[in-house]
């Protein structure tokens, strides 16, 4: 395929597009942040202490400038043709296909890998346990008091990983900001995979320490790295994850784990992507990799994935559990997981050790959408071939409109922009699931090479 043009915004294609850019980028840049910040130094103290001056962005939501950019960005996308792909109204259980406005479409968009959302041992769980508890912990679980629903889905999760412990949080996001935010401090090192999740930016960010990003899975820059830096810093913690969920790629856990060593190091993975894809039992990289539960420092992982849930959780060696629950902000000033949810995590992790078949046909169905696409000359990126497969198409304009016109023809993906993902590696990004048929899948690439044609 050919390489497209790309630039700020990840635009690119036709003149009228280059052209159509050129004014976004511009009206954008005029009320970013840093124009603002500008504009502010010129003023002169007196005249912003002054009340009457006080100016318009300070005080009104609407001067906001992420919102005033949000508006550019719609009125951009209509001019370019392009509908907002956002927000779609699912009226069932979204898996590998779901209704919309009335209409089925195959279903790429969800992250019901193994189909146990909509499962019905999964939902009965849920509602045995909204009959037993009430659907809400109502209070943080050191003050409110425990339901033993909680306890025993954090001993199956320690159990996944083979370690001491497990502590679940009401939010995946929410888990890695309060536990990172928490534990690490301005005199410690924070060095993450360059395309590290958000929520664990967010918690670097908060916990005040220096943060490094490395290039995306190379441990020999990290370990560079932590040669020239280790002894600047008290604690360094280093943050991959299992499966990337922008690329579908995976890191080489091993490598990892024996530079962690080397340099006294914290690691901690984030397999919110590879619990119930990697390894043969879905017990994601821990066991692909083969590496012992307790090589790892912190395994953290969210429960609205393959758990059909909500919610996050760090397993690890007792100290680190027993520290966490008596003092993360995010737990101890948060309400515990609430009984429903707890339990439908419970029930899903009991199929999920029961079924492995479930984790060979996504992998399968996972495969077979790599090799068809590649086949066509698709531009996959690193893609393992599992549970995440992007299309890179370079041009947000280009992913947005390919985006509806897959929907136009019965299937559902969403398109992924810049910030989310590098300026012109915007993406189509599919998600697997196991009950994928193989028609759906060879069908889904023959209408995307031909909307591709057409782009
Ligand atoms: C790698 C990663 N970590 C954490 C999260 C946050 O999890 P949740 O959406 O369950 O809050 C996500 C969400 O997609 C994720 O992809």
């Amino acid at each position: 395929m050919n390489k497209p043009k790309s630039n700020l915004f990840g635009l690119s294609g036709s003149v009228k597009d280059q052209l159509a850019q050129k004014m976004l980028e511009k009206r954008l840049k005029k009320v970013s942040a840093s124009e603002i910040e500008k504009k502010s130094a010129k003023r002169s103290r007196k005249s912003l202490l002054s009340n009457s001056k006080i100016p318009d962005e300070f005080c009104r939501f609407d001067k906001f400038p992420g919102y005033q950019q949000i508006r550019i960005l719609e009125t951009g996308g209509k001019q370019l043709g392009v509908e907002t792909p956002f927000f779609k109204v699912h009226e069932g259980v979204a898996s590998n296909t779901t209704q919309i406005a009335g209409q089925e479409y195959i279903n790429f968009a969800s992250y019901n890998y193994l189909d146990l959302c909509g499962h019905p041992e999964v939902s009965q769980a849920a509602k045995e346990a909204i009959d037993q508890y009430g659907t809400s912990a109502s209070a943080s679980r050191p003050v409110a008091g425990e339901r033993p629903i909680q306890r025993d889905l954090e001993v199956a999760l320690a159990k996944v990983y083979d370690v001491d412990d497990c502590i679940v949080f009401v939010s995946g996001h929410a888990t890695n900001v309060t536990t990172i935010g928490y534990l690490f401090g301005p005199k410690d090192l924070i060095l993450h995979d360059s395309l590290i999740h958000n929520s664990i930016v967010q918690g670097g960010q908060l916990s005040g320490a220096k943060r490094l990003p490395f290039p995306h899975n190379d441990w020999q820059a990290l370990d560079d790295i932590l040669f020239q830096q280790r002894k600047k810093y008290e604690r360094v913690l280093i943050v991959i994850e299992g499966i990337y969920s922008m690329d579908g790629d995976y890191p080489d856990l091993k490598r990892f784990v024996e530079i962690k060593k080397r340099h006294k190091a914290f690691l901690m993975v984030d397999e919110a992507h590879a619990l119930g894809v990697l390894g043969d039992k879905g017990h994601g990289i821990k066991e692909h990799a083969g590496v012992d539960g307790h090589e790892v420092d912190l395994w953290m992982g969210t429960l609205s994935k393959t758990l059909a849930s909500c919610g996050g959780y760090i397993a690890g060696e007792n100290a680190l559990i027993e520290h966490l629950k008596f003092s993360a902000p995010g737990f101890l000033y948060s309400v515990g997981i609430s009984p429903p949810l707890a339990a439908s995590a419970l029930a899903a992790l009991k199929i999920l050790d029961e079924e492995p078949q479930r984790v060979k046909q996504l992998k399968d169905r996972g495969q077979q959408f790599l090799e068809l696409a590649q086949q066509h000359g698709l531009n996959i990126g690193s893609s393992a071939g599992l549970s995440v497969i992007p299309i890179i198409t370079g041009g947000s304009a280009n992913a947005g409109r390919l985006a509806n016109a897959m929907f136009k023809r019965g299937i559902n993906v969403q398109p992924i922009f810049y910030p989310a993902v590098q300026e012109g590696m915007a993406r189509l990004r599919f998600f697997i699931c196991s009950s994928h048929t193989e028609d759906q899948i060879s069908q889904t690439i023959d209408i995307l090479v031909d909307e591709m044609a057409k782009l």
